[in-house]
Formats: C-alpha cells, structure tokens, sequence
C-alpha cells in the first residue's frame, strides 16, 4: 500500500496534497522531508512508514539540504529506533554510514554502476572525494580495474570508508587516503587511465590537479550541476580547463544522473582527454 493512500483517513485532502510521496531508504532508515505545514503529522507519517515496510527501522526526516564542505544534512528521527547508524548493501558490497554525519546518496546508485563498466582491464581509477567509498568499493567489485585510490577530506567519513574496505574481505585493490585532493594529490605524483569528480558543487574548482593526474588519452569524468538545455556549459569548463593545462579534449558527452531542483540535472560529463 502507498503512503499516501495508508493515510487518507487520516489526513485532510489539503495534507496529502502536501505529503511528499517519495522518500529514500539507505538500509534499514527511511529519509523523508516533512513540509512544515504537516510538523503536528511526522510521528503518525513515520509510523506509517514502519507499519507499511517492515525492512524499516527508523524513520528520519531532513532538515534543509546538504550542506557545506563536507556535503552533510540534518537529521531528527520521527519514528522507529533510536539511531542513525545503517547497513546498507548496493550491487554486491556491504556499506555501513550514518546519512547525518557523512554525505551518501542511493540515488547516485546507477551511476556507480555505469562508472564500474566503462572501466577497462587493469585501469588505474582515482576516487577524487571518495566520500565512505561507496564509488571505490562498487568499482573494485564490478569492474576489471587494476587499482583504485579513493581520497576524502572528511575524516569520519574516511573512517566509515576504511570499515566498509575492511568490511568486503574480497576487495583487495582498493587505497583510501584522508585529506584534501589539493595538498594529496601533488605529493602522490601518479598518472591515472581513469578519474571521477563526483563533487557536483565545486569540482571545477579541482579540474586542473584532475588534469595532472590523468595519463595521456584518459577517461575524466567530471560532474556538475546544470539546467536543461546549459549542458554544453559543463563541458566548456573542462574544455576550458584543458587549454589552461595544454590539454586536449578528444571527445566529451553528458549523462544525466539526477534531479537537483526545477529543471537542474545532476550530470556527469564524460570525457577523453589526450
Ligand atoms: C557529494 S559528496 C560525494 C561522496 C561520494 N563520492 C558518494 O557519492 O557517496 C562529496 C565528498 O567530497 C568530500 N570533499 C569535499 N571537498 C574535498 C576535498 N577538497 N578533498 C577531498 N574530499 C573532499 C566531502 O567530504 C564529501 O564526502
């Protein structure tokens, strides 16, 4: 049953026309925005969550959007356990997290996917802002990569990306490094077959240590944030970046990985850079 016809008897016309229908699940926790108007309504939402999916146990409701640096959003539990801490489990690896204190997105699942199969036989990958290792780890489980290094600025959720390494036994060719990509990247002087930036926000702000980091004829893929019809403009920044760094752009494309508010797309630009 949906939530929403769960609680039409419930709730006024007016309030489930405000009940948003869709909400994620990462593990056993359901994240869902509760609009203000339908506050006096969360612990019967929530309950009704618990009640229609017996695989949740928590119910959380977000608090504004991802925020800063580190890309973390506020969390209250409405219903269910008391905690925030979740197993989750995406195309044959074992993740644990906690969605408040580090960011995670299911809905960046596909992508990981289609990342894993462009790889090709004995690649060497970099992971810029690896985040708990969600695009290491499904890499090294889904691909022929030879290696591949994840780096991550947030120490906690570096720490979740070493106990979820640690936590797949079989993956053996995955490096996690703490730290920023800018001070790390340099002192590691390797050349990568294939580098993602999966920091929509800013990654532009990092294409010219991408660059360096990438051997001659490589796959960057660089994401970002673009409106309907401006996609072009994503590929003009690394356009623009390759010229800065006496690189050419052979061929680049675009791929929509997700909604990020009216008519913004979360996109990835993939491109062959000699
Ligand atoms: C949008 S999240 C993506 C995380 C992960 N790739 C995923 O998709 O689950 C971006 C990540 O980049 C990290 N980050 C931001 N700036 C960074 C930097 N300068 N160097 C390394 N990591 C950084 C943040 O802490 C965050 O975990």
């Amino acid at each position: 049953m949906k939530l929403k016809d769960a609680l039409k008897d419930d709730l006024s016309e007016e309030e489930l026309h405000l009940l948003i229908r869709a909400y994620d699940v990462v593990g056993d926790i359901a994240i869902i925005i509760i609009p203000p108007e339908l506050q006096s309504k969360e612990k019967l939402i929530g309950d009704t969550i618990l009640r229609l999916h017996k695989n949740i146990k928590v119910v959380a409701k977000r608090a504004g959007n991802y925020e800063g640096e580190f890309r973390t959003i506020q969390l209250t539990i409405i219903a269910g356990e008391d905690r925030k801490e979740t197993e989750y489990r995406e195309h044959g690896v074992r993740f644990f997290l906690n969605p408040e204190k580090v960011y995670f997105s299911v809905r960046s699942s596909n992508e990981r996917k289609r990342l894993a199969a462009l790889v090709k036989p004995g690649e060497e990958v970099l992971i810029m802002f690896s985040g708990i290792g969600s695009f290491p780890l499904v890499l090294a489980k889904n691909s022929p990569a030879r290696e591949i290094i994840g780096i991550e600025k947030s120490q906690i959720a570096h720490d979740y990306a070493l106990r979820n390494l640690t936590s797949n036994r079989k993956i053996n060719n995955v490096t996690l490094l703490a730290g920023d990509v800018a001070d790390l990247l340099p002192d590691l002087n390797r050349k990568f077959d294939r580098v993602a930036m999966p920091l929509p926000k800013t990654a532009e702000m990092y294409l010219d240590i991408a660059l360096h980091s990438l051997k001659h004829r490589a796959s960057l893929h660089f994401y970002d944030f673009q409106q309907t019809n401006l996609f072009d403009n994503s590929i003009k920044k690394v356009n623009t970046a390759c010229k800065r760094n006496n690189r050419t752009l052979i061929q680049a494309e675009t791929h929509i990985c997700g909604h990020s508010g009216p008519r913004t797309y979360r996109i990835c630009v993939d491109a062959c850079i000699s």
